[in-house]
């Protein structure tokens, strides 16, 4: 008997058929990946699980019993959880508060706060997690909020549990912590599904592994009795290059320089004399762990903060410390952000309107003040096409787009505006492998047409295969930068983490 049995699972929506007699299911004591393309149905499958959205056809089964989950509370109840990959915790109440909420202990009437905090310190204790409930969300890291999270739906006494690309936001650290609770929670019988766009993940810890394709299932395999290339194969139905490495051959004149650049956070140095340039026909990227300054470097070079001091050039024109993120779009800096829902797009407007974002004063889509709605519309289907958005037309609101998707419509915006310089931040992050290949040839292809491309990744693999030079990030400093090809992945270990080498003149 499988502890879920998902059967013949159909879901339309307006225009789209997510899922189309989909079969999905998982043992107890088991951890299962669910992989795909973006926009084949993974999150929708498990939200149908979750009781969020009501299949049209198919049917369900816990432990071998029939069921209709027609909510959350009632998914809740029949032992299933879901994490998100928006965290959905109040940054404000403390660790217990937050797990607690909505099943608080109570002491009579009242909410027993004592006993959330021993229940919950007893919880972590039992899955081998060391936090202070007395401690407030807003003070954790996104790996630590993470397992709140996962705390949260096993407070409520969950035996399968959903994670949804869980591990896109964190560290390699970070993961590798998951992934041993996530070992130590199938030892205590739980089932756990996972979805991920990483390949190297799903053959890591995963024993099943189910692909979906366009809203139906291709199949489930083993990941002893396959590889990360074959199952790159099944989901995209051809094959796809992973890693591509491709230097430039035809690099010129230096394009974007940055002198002195020292930011303050209080009497803080968050970033530190950092020298750096871009020449034309090149992509430097900055290798680091998270949190060393990457996402102050970015928010000061693509004006969204003002540095204590900074000289910044593009090209021949010096841009003041004092512009604003218009200025910087206007030089010729494009910007795709490293959190795509917060600034990369607004979720609840049209496709439509998200594809001229940032760009939308520009001549060619208002005139006298009155926007051009057919221009905008024709560049909105010119950019879906161009951009293989997956997206039924371009009035629907970006965010009923799968992850992936909205990503590329991030990705399409900044390109074709034909910027001379772009400041990629985690430009692939939560994109499948298909359209990784994709985004990496465009950045290459926009390389070779002479421009520059700053890449900030967590992903140590992706900025090693795209960068011509690297540029290692320790707080806040820039500890050495030279030739990719020069630094032995050891090198590269060694300095991000503070370390020294010994020819570190490089
Ligand atoms: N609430 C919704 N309204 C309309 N269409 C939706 C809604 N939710 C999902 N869709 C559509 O259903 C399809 C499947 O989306 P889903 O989010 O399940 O994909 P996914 O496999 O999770 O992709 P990703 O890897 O990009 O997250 C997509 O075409 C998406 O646009
Ligand atoms: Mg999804």
């Amino acid at each position: 008997m499988n502890a879920v049995e998902m059967h013949g699972i159909s879901k339309e929506f307006p225009g789209v058929k997510a899922l189309d007699n989909v079969d999905f299911s998982i043992n107890k004591g088991e951890i299962h990946a669910l992989l795909g393309e973006n926009g084949a149905g993974k999150s929708t499958l498990m939200k149908v699980l979750y009781g969020m959205h009501q299949p049209n056809m198919g049917t369900i089964s816990i432990k071998g019993k029939d069921v209709r989950i027609n909510s959350p509370i009632e998914a809740i109840k029949l032992g299933i959880g879901m994490v998100h990959q928006h965290f959905m915790l109040v940054p404000v109440l403390t660790i217990a508060e937050n797990i607690v909420a909505g099943a608080e202990p109570k002491n009579g009437l009242f909410f027993d706060l004592h006993k959330a905090i021993s229940e919950v310190d007893k919880l972590a204790k039992d899955v081998g997690f060391t936090i202070d409930p007395r401690k407030k969300v807003e003070e954790l890291s996104v790996g630590e909020r993470q397992r709140i999270e996962i705390l949260k739906a096993l407070y409520r006494g969950v035996e399968i549990l959903i994670l949804d690309e869980p591990t896109a936001v964190l560290t390699p650290l970070e993961v590798k912590e998951l992934f041993t609770t996530l070992r130590q929670l199938k030892q205590k019988g739980m089932s756990i599904i996972l979805i991920t766009h990483k390949l190297h993940e799903i053959m890591e810890v995963s024993d099943k592994v189910t692909v979906l394709r366009d809203g139906k299932t291709i199949g489930t395999v083993l990941p002893k009795d396959t590889s990360a290339n074959e199952l790159a194969n099944m989901m995209v139905g051809r094959e796809v290059k992973m890693g591509v490495k491709c230097r430039s051959t035809n690099v010129g004149d230096k394009l974007f320089e940055v002198q002195n650049l020292c930011l303050k956070n209080g009497d803080r140095f968050c970033l530190k004399d950092i020298n750096l340039y871009l020449r034309k026909g090149e992509i430097l990227g900055i290798a680091g762990v998270e949190g060393n300054g990457q996402t102050e470097l970015i928010e000061v070079l693509t004006g969204l903060r003002k540095p204590d001091k900074m000289c910044l050039k593009i090209g021949e024109h010096e841009i003041s410390n004092n512009a604003g993120a218009d200025e910087f779009i206007k030089s010729g800096i494009g910007h795709i952000p490293e959190d795509r829902g917060e600034r990369g797009l607004v979720l609840d407007m049209s496709i439509k309107n998200n594809c001229i974002l940032g760009y939308h004063r520009i001549n060619r889509f208002i005139k006298k003040g009155i926007f051009l709605n057919n221009v905008i519309g024709k560049y909105a289907r010119h950019l879906i096409k161009t951009f293989k958005i997956k997206a039924v037309n371009e009035e629907i609101h970006v965010g009923t787009l799968s992850g992936g998707n909205q990503q590329k419509v991030i990705i399409g915006r900044i390109f074709a505006q034909n910027p001379e310089v772009v400041i990629a931040a985690q430009p692939t992050r939560g994109v499948d492998v298909g359209a990784i290949e994709y985004i990496h040839h465009k950045m290459i292809e926009f390389r070779d047409e002479g421009k520059a491309i700053l890449l900030i990744s967590a992903d140590l693999d992706e900025i090693k295969s795209l960068s011509d030079r690297i540029v290692i990030l320790y707080k806040g400093c820039v500890v050495a930068q030279g030739v990719t090809d020069d630094f032995t992945d050891t090198d590269l270990g060694i300095l991000m983490t503070g370390g020294k080498i010994s020819n570190e003149e490089r």
